[in-house]
């Protein structure tokens, strides 16, 4: 088998082709990282694993992050079991975002394993944070990269209180975490425009929230526009992983009669660097 790449969309994502992620050799694992690097999103179709399976491919991108949240499968904590019932209205990750900027050091990478899937619908969007920081104007690109946004786990919201009751020995109630709005990567070296929607990015740091809100409203509208986006359509064994650190994502909640099951693992990721940070350390 020879490893293809097929891009997803004309800015980001790619469909790997010709491999087995239970036995990858080193080589193939670098091309695997290297077409990461350049797409941001992966899937791998036909994948058949198990739970070690998965967790073994998982370790080789860094150190698993444990859910400060959530809990894993019993015999698996790494491994999030995320659910939803036919029928239900729990609405997990249907909006926007990036995991985990509401903690100093948010994920680098999540994995999502398919395991139960409907006929049609329940896909993932991806959008391009570095694409959005590209078409800016030099003008809000200068103000963009003097802002921090203020990031908070709403532990107020619905989301967080039926969580809590599920797990009522975790802390539930999160320190704010603020980030450069234009963040570096740190392998790529690319700005991105690191932001997320409501509730979780309340506003940038020294700004009231009434000042912050329409900034905020205009740069997610702006990530997220169709031509940055791209798409994966789930199948059972299908497995996918991207990046935190230069794309939101969003589960399109469009599959009312149906389950959808899905094995999530998260990569441990860097401290957030801004622009000026890396100006300053050059
Ligand atoms: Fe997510």
């Amino acid at each position: 088998m020879t490893l293809k790449i097929t891009p997803l969309s004309g800015t980001i994502g790619a469909e790997i082709s010709g491999i087995d992620l239970r036995n990858l050799s080193n080589s193939e694992f670098d091309a695997v990282h290297r077409a990461f690097l350049d797409h941001a999103v992966l899937c791998f179709r036909d994948q058949d694993l198990t739970p070690d399976d998965q967790i073994a491919f998982a370790r080789r991108w860094g150190e698993i992050h444990d859910h400060p949240y959530l809990n894993g499968l019993p015999d698996h904590p790494e491994i999030i079991e995320i659910v939803k019932e036919a029928g239900e209205r729990n609405r997990f990750g249907a909006y926007w975002h990036t995991d985990q900027i509401f903690t100093p050091t948010p994920a680098m990478a999540t994995m999502l394993y398919a395991k139960e899937v409907p006929p049609v619908g329940g896909d993932t969007m991806f959008a391009s944070l570095t694409s959005a920081y590209d078409a800016l104007s030099d003008g809000m690109k200068a103000m963009a990269s003097r802002l921090r946004t203020f990031n908070l786990y709403d532990k107020q919201s619905p989301r967080s209180k039926r969580m809590a009751e599920k797990i009522p020995n975790r802390e539930t109630a999160a320190e704010p975490a603020t980030h450069p709005l234009v963040r570096i990567h740190p392998e790529t070296k690319k700005p991105a425009l690191y932001v997320n929607g409501m509730p979780t990015t309340t506003h940038f740091v020294g700004m009231t929230q009434d000042e912050s809100q329409p900034l905020i409203r205009h740069f997610l509208k702006h990530a997220t526009r169709p031509e940055f986006t791209c798409r994966i359509r789930w199948s059972p064994g299908t497995l996918g992983i991207w990046d935190n650190r230069c794309l939101l994502h969003m589960a399109l909640d469009d599959y009312p009669d149906y389950r959808r099951v899905m094995h999530r693992i998260t990569i441990k990721g860097d401290a957030t660097i801004g622009i000026h940070d890396l100006e300053a350390a050059e």
